[in-house]
C-alpha cells in the first residue's frame, strides 16, 4: 500500500546492480510513494544493462558515475538538478566493494592498495558525495541522506576483513557530515545497518550463508530483507523523521540487542546430538 510519503520529493539512488540489489527495491518504493528521481551507478556496473529495466520501470534517467571520482559525482548532481528540475530531497548511498574479500583475502594478509580501494569506495565516497552536494548547494532544506552499514562495524565477523574497517568509517563520516549539513542546510544524514541480505556484495562474503542463518537464528523479528529495508530508507527519506539525525540506525529485526537465542541454543544441541550419533 502507497501512501505518497515522497510525493514531490527528489532524489539520487546509488547502487541499483540487479534486481536483487537493495537499491532496486528502494527505486521501486520511492516510485511508488510518488518521488522522482535519478538513478546511478559505476560506469562498469552498468555494463551489465540489468539497471535499463529499473529505469524503465520507475520511469527515470541513468547517470553513470564513479562514486570515488569527484568529477563524476559534481557531474551527476548537476545534470540530476537539471533532469529534475530543482534540488534534491534524498540520496540513497548503497556502495560496498572490497577487493580483498573479492580475492578471497585473510584479514593476517591484506593487499593493502585494496585496503585503500575498499575504503575509499565504500567510505570516502559517501563525504565525496556530500562534498559535492554542498559545494553546489544541490541539497533542499530538511532533506535526507542515507547510507547502508553492516554491524561488522561495532563486532567481529572475521570474513567481513577491510570492510568492517570501511563501515566504521562511513557510520563515522555520517556522524560528522550530519553535523555539518544540519547547521548548513537543516539536512540529515544516517547510516541504517542492515541484516544480512542475499545480494552480490552480500553473498560474496566468505561463509555468507553461514552468518546469513545465524544473524536469522539470532534475531527474534528474523533478517530484516531488501524490502524491509526499502521501507525504512522510504520512511527515514519521508517528512515523518525530520528531526533524525547522525544516528546509526539498527534494521536486523533485533540482532543487535541479543547475546544468545534459544534457536541458535538448539542449533547447537541438534548439532552436538548428531556428532554423538555418527
Ligand atoms: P549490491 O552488490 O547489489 O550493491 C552494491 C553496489 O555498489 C553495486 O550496485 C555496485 O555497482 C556499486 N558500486 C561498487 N563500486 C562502485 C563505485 N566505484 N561507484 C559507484 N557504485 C559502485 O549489494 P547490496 O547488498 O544491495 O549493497 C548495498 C549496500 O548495502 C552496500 O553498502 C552494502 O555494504 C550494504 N549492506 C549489505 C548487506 C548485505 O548483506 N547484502 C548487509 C548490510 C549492509
Amino acid at each position: 500500500m502507497a501512501y505518497n510519503l515522497l510525493k514531490g520529493k527528489r532524489g539520487i539512488i546509488f547502487g541499483a546492480l540487479d534486481e536483487k540489489s537493495i537499491a532496486w527495491k528502494v527505486a521501486l518504493k520511492a516510485k511508488e510513494e510518488g518521488a522522482e528521481f535519478v538513478l546511478t551507478n559505476a560506469p562498469l556496473a552498468m555494463r551489465m544493462g540489468a539497471i535499463n529495466k529499473l529505469a524503465e520501470e520507475c520511469n527515470a534517467q541513468i547517470i553513470p558515475a564513479d562514486a570515488t571520482s569527484v568529477e563524476d559525482l559534481e557531474n551527476l548532481f548537476k545534470q540530476a538538478t537539471e533532469i529534475l528540475g530543482g534540488k534534491i530531497d534524498f540520496v540513497l548511498h548503497s556502495i560496498g566493494m572490497s577487493p580483498n574479500i573479492r580475492k578471497g583475502k585473510d584479514y593476517g594478509d591484506l593487499n593493502y592498495e585494496w585496503f585503500q580501494k575498499t575504503l575509499d569506495i565504500s567510505a570516502l565516497s559517501f563525504h565525496k558525495v556530500m562534498h559535492v552536494a554542498e559545494k553546489q548547494d544541490a541539497m533542499s532544506e530538511w532533506g535526507s541522506i542515507v547510507a547502508l552499514t553492516y554491524i561488522a562495524a561495532q563486532r567481529v565477523f572475521p570474513d567481513y576483513t577491510d570492510m568492517s574497517q570501511a563501515k566504521a568509517v562511513l557510520e563515522s563520516i555520517a556522524r560528522n557530515y550530519g553535523y555539518r549539513f544540519a547547521k548548513l542546510k537543516n539536512v540529515r544524514v544516517n547510516t541504517i545497518s542492515q541484516s544480512p541480505t542475499m545480494t552480490t556484495a552480500g553473498t560474496g562474503v566468505g561463509g555468507f550463508d553461514a552468518f546469513f542463518d545465524y544473524a536469522d537464528k539470532m534475531s527474534p523479528l528474523g533478517n530484516a530483507t531488501a524490502e524491509d529495508c526499502a521501507n525504512y530508507t522510504i520512511m527515514m527519506f519521508s517528512d515523518l523523521t525530520r528531526k533524525v539525525t547522525m544516528q546509526n540506525l539498527m534494521h536486523d529485526g533485533g540482532f543487535s540487542s541479543m547475546g544468545i537465542s534459544e534457536d541458535v541454543v538448539n542449533m547447537i544441541y541438534q548439532n552436538q546430538k548428531q556428532e554423538a550419533n555418527s
